[in-house]
């Protein structure tokens, strides 16, 4: 399908939708009342897909989900094939999940999605392998100062090898940075550095060069999107870090920014942010949006409001960070409401579900789709 008819598709979907709203066309124009962008909230047929509109920009955009979702759920799948290029397993690539003994390895999991990806010409990445969470019960009773090293570098080797070639990024190193912890060099105090020391981060990152010299080694960080005091201490912790690794030669190719966002921030994607990005541009390391999403238990019960507002946060968070040609993709974690960690972890009090992300929990399209489609409808090609 040409592109000017998909779009003709794309807009009669949506006028089909919104009923009697008229549309200027497609190009970056957006239905409008006043000053606030009108998004049709049902679902569209025949709407746009974000890999593409994201492929057209030089990006990529995927999701995070798990094997279950995918086979136990075909819509669900047919979504994720539709609408990503990138896929990042949620647990299947953890310890716990890869590492049921000391001595054995479980990639049957993640090796299904890789399947899936595979079945729909999509990427793969891989999340992640060193953390301080998400650790087998085995391992607090069975790792030690003497054998930890043996532990990590004989882990990445494997699981890297497994995977040597097929992967479009790793998460190396996972949220290693926590300034509340007070340490002059902002790590967070995680088991990996008690049992290694800082050392832990480019032993990690050479190890995973050394298993698969093609893969982009990225270290992927979380809540460095505000601007406050902590988080920029955070962030500047994060560039001495990276400036040290490029300086000693280490193989790095990124930083992931998670992204999980609040839909009452205000304070996100500041100057202070936009001159971290700038900095890690300089220093010639890609940029992924690893985790994106938007948090609304703190957001009014209407859902039709809480959406606009979702929408909008998703549309100044994106403008802010698609600037940086640096950045190469964007990916959500998860695609529909109807699969979020955050339903567990961030409920409502009022006890609505909660709607974090680009697909409501009947896999139609929210605001938030449309905020992110014309984000990459707006942002320069790479
Ligand atoms: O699969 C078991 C199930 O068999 C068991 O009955 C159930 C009992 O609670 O647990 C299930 O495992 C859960 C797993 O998700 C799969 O759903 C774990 O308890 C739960 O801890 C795990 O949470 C994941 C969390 O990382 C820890 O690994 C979340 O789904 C996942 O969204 C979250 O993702 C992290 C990123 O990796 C790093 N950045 C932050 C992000 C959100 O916390």
């Amino acid at each position: 399908m040409t592109n000017s008819s998909s779009r003709r598709k794309f807009i009669e979907g949506i006028s089909k939708t919104a009923g009697a709203m008229t549309l200027e066309p497609f190009a970056g124009a957006w239905p409008r009342t006043g000053n606030a962008i009108e998004f049709p909230n049902a679902a569209a047929p025949g709407i746009e897909q974000l890999k593409d509109l994201a492929e057209r920009k030089g990006l990529l955009y995927g999701t995070a989900t798990e094997h279950g979702k995918l086979s136990g759920d075909p819509a669900f799948a047919a979504l994720v094939a539709q609408q990503c290029d990138l896929l990042v397993p949620e647990g299947e690539l953890k310890w716990n999940t890869l590492r049921p003994t000391p001595d054995t390895f479980n990639f049957a999991p993640s090796d299904e999605l890789y399947a899936f990806t595979q079945q729909h010409r999509m990427k793969y990445r891989g999340h992640t392998l060193v953390w301080h969470e998400a650790l087998p019960k085995w391992f607090a009773g069975y790792a030690t100062q003497s054998n930890a090293e043996s532990l990590l570098t004989t882990h990445i080797s494997k699981v890297v090898g497994h995977y040597a070639g097929k992967m479009q990024s790793w998460d190396v190193i996972n949220e290693a940075l926590l300034p509340e912890d007070r340490r002059s060099d902002g790590l967070r105090n995680s088991p990996w550095l008690a049992l290694l020391g800082p050392g832990y981060i480019e032993t990690a990152l050479r190890a995973a060069a050394q298993a698969d010299p093609s893969a982009m080694l990225v270290w992927n960080e979380t809540w460095i999107e505000e601007d406050t005091s902590l988080v920029e201490s955070k962030r500047q912790s994060f560039l001495q870090h990276l400036g040290g690794l490029k300086k000693r030669n280490v193989p790095i190719h990124g930083i992931g920014i998670q992204s999980h966002l609040m839909g009452d921030q205000n304070n996100i994607g500041g100057a202070n942010f936009q001159r971290f990005l700038h900095e890690i541009s300089e220093m010639n390391l890609k940029i992924l949006i690893t985790e994106m999403d938007i948090r609304d238990f703190k957001l009014p019960a209407d859902s039709r409001e809480r959406d606009r507002i979702v929408s909008e946060k998703y549309a100044q968070y994106l403008s802010s960070v698609l600037q940086h040609k640096s950045v190469i993709a964007v990916l959500t974690w998860g695609l529909s409401d109807r699969y979020t960690w955050i339903a567990k972890t961030n409920p409502r009090s009022d006890g609505a579900a909660v709607r974090p992300l680009p697909f409501d929990e009947n896999l139609s399209p929210k605001p938030a789709f449309y905020a992110i489609a014309k984000a990459f409808e707006e942002t320069q090609r790479r």
